[in-house]
């Protein structure tokens, strides 16, 4: 069940977004070689807590921290540890945040100091396949025609597409319908229409698309243990235009020329 958000609700989705993208923005401050996963994740629960909202990862189906940690081959779901960030490795910062009922979700995957210029062009990549799936998402189109693009840019440029792990709607709860599959056929899957919201999120490897949960039932990396990228920003289909509900400008004003 689809649910089609009022111009009111809409406006309650841009405030929680708003508050996850300055979140991802705070973060963004602190990560630097030398920084433990945990640091970034109380930095993410206090700025949240301060802002009147909620951390709505922190014990939702039991997880155990405001962001997911995605440090070089974790694809999602990493947990924040005692792990000390080093140059040259990745790490993606996950985060969801529920502002007066509603969900904002985003995610960011940051190059820690000097990364190997490969790791760099999956990011680089990833980010942009997150674009392209976002230009298609258009009032009439559908869900597939966003998951073909995002997967046929992304193979085009040899890396390959996670199948466990989709996009999904979001509002008043973290994940509604419909899922947003990052591969897929053009012309399959629901209609976008007005007032739908979604998040879109590529998970993208480097190497082989399988993936291992680890045995918490969460964590999850990739099988070959070479370098996945996520970014994830949430939209809304707004008067038959497409509106981005997230931002990565906080981020991009906290890192300045590091900003990739
Ligand atoms: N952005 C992730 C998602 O869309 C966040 C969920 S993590 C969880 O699935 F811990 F809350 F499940
Ligand atoms: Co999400």
């Amino acid at each position: 069940m689809i649910y089609l958000k009022t111009s009111e609700e809409i406006e309650l989705m841009r405030a929680a977004n708003t508050l996850v993208s300055r979140t991802l923005g705070e973060v963004a401050k602190w990560v630097a070689p030398g920084v433990t996963t945990q640091r970034l994740d109380t930095i993410a629960r206090e700025f949240i807590l301060d802002n009147g909202g909620r951390p709505a990862c922190l014990g939702y189906g039991g997880f155990p921290g405001t962001l997911c940690i995605e440090v070089n081959e974790t694809v999602v779901h990493g947990f924040p540890s005692t792990y000390t960030l080093k140059d040259g490795d990745i790490v993606g910062t996950d985060c969801v945040v529920e502002l007066n009922g509603f969900h904002g979700d985003s995610c960011y995957t940051f190059a820690i100091g000097e990364i190997d210029s490969k790791v760099m062009d999956l990011c680089k990549v990833t980010k942009e396949s997150l674009y392209k799936g976002i230009a298609v998402a258009q009032e009439g189109k559908r869900i597939g025609d966003i998951a073909n693009a995002i997967q046929t840019y992304c193979e085009r440029h040899g890396y390959s597409v996670v199948r466990e792990m989709c996009g999904h709607g979001i509002g008043k709860k973290m994940h509604e319908d419909p899922e947003v599959p990052n591969y897929g056929r053009r012309g399959i899957g629901p209609i976008l229409r007005n007032g739908m919201c979604i998040a879109i999120e590529p998970m993208i490897n480097m190497g082989s698309k399988n993936i291992v949960i680890e045995r918490d039932g969460w964590q999850c990396r990739t099988k070959d243990r070479k370098p996945s990228a996520h970014y994830e920003h949430t939209i809304a289909i707004v008067d038959g235009k497409t509106e981005v509900l997230t931002t990565f400008d906080y981020i991009k004003e906290s890192l300045g020329e590091r900003f990739i």
